[in-house]
């Protein structure tokens, strides 16, 4: 754990003044952003990630591989040592890949489900044990994608993937509302980050910008904003959905 992987969090005012989380996935891209806003709100963020934040006001930083049972547990009990309750556990680490059904061999289908399947699931259980110890009820966010509503030519590993987060968010909300912990989904649609960076084009861009009644891609601050609502005192009522972040590009 290093504590000085940024400039310490942000003082205790906001809608999140002092309140713990947990941020996989946090060092880039969309967990970024979801750090930059929390923090800006008072939170006091630990990201546990494969790969170290650089610059982010963060309180903690675990190194952390989410497909990994071990790693997760061992990650999840220092940051609840840094954090003292983690009120808030939000699951943005995810993995990529582009390929026909037909060419997508097994070591690749079984890395997607690892890191975006079973990852959420061993972060969401992490979450669910600790909350239950704790007490006082808590909010669990997992990114899934729209995809995993309506899958997506070339992402047979990745939708199913997807599907599956959406799917463990539902039935932890089931079986966890009795003790106040809300768990929710949230849906993005296209986002430009590191994430498929390296086969995006110019057209791709157009092509996707036009599918949105708004005409534009996704910003890493369009989800964090909806994350911080359902973090929020505001966001109690919401339990077991499928946020759609689309700019109306799903809608469903
Ligand atoms: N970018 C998009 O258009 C888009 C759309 C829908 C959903 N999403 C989802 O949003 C989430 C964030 O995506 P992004 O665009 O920010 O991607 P990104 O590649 O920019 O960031 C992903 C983060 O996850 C971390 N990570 C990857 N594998 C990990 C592992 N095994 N253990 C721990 N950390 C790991 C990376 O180090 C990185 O910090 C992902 O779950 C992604 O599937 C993204």
């Amino acid at each position: 754990m290093t504590a000085e992987a940024g400039t310490p969090s942000a003082p205790a005012a906001g809608r999140l003044a002092g309140v713990g989380v947990v941020v996989a996935g946090g060092s880039r891209g969309i967990g970024a952003g979801v750090v930059r806003r929390f923090a800006a709100e008072g939170a006091r963020v630990v990201v546990l990630d494969v790969n170290e934040p650089v610059g982010l006001p963060v309180a903690g930083f675990v190194r952390t591989d989410v497909s990994d049972e071990g790693s997760v547990a061992a990650a999840f009990a220092e940051a609840a040592a840094v954090l003292g309750t983690v009120r808030v556990t939000i699951n943005s680490a995810g993995i990529h890949h582009l390929a026909p059904v037909v060419d997508t061999d097994l070591a690749t289908w079984r890395r997607i489900q690892d890191v975006n399947a079973t990852g959420t699931f061993l972060l969401t259980r992490e979450a669910g044990r600790h909350l239950a110890a704790v007490g006082g009820g808590g909010r669990v966010l997992n990114i899934a994608s729209m995809a995993a509503k309506q899958g997506g030519a070339n992402e047979v590993a990745y939708a199913a993937s997807k599907a599956a987060v959406v799917a463990v968010s539902r039935v932890a909300a089931l079986e966890w509302g009795c003790h106040g912990v809300t768990v929710n989904a949230i849906c993005p649609g296209y986002v430009p980050t590191e994430m498929g960076a390296d086969t995006r084009t110019e057209e791709d861009v157009a092509r996707w910008s036009a599918l949105s009644p708004l005409g534009r891609l996704g910003t890493p601050d369009d989800v964090a904003g909806l994350l911080v609502f359902l973090a929020s005192e505001e966001g109690s009522y919401f339990t077991g959905q499928a946020f759609n972040v689309t700019g109306g590009m799903a809608m469903h």
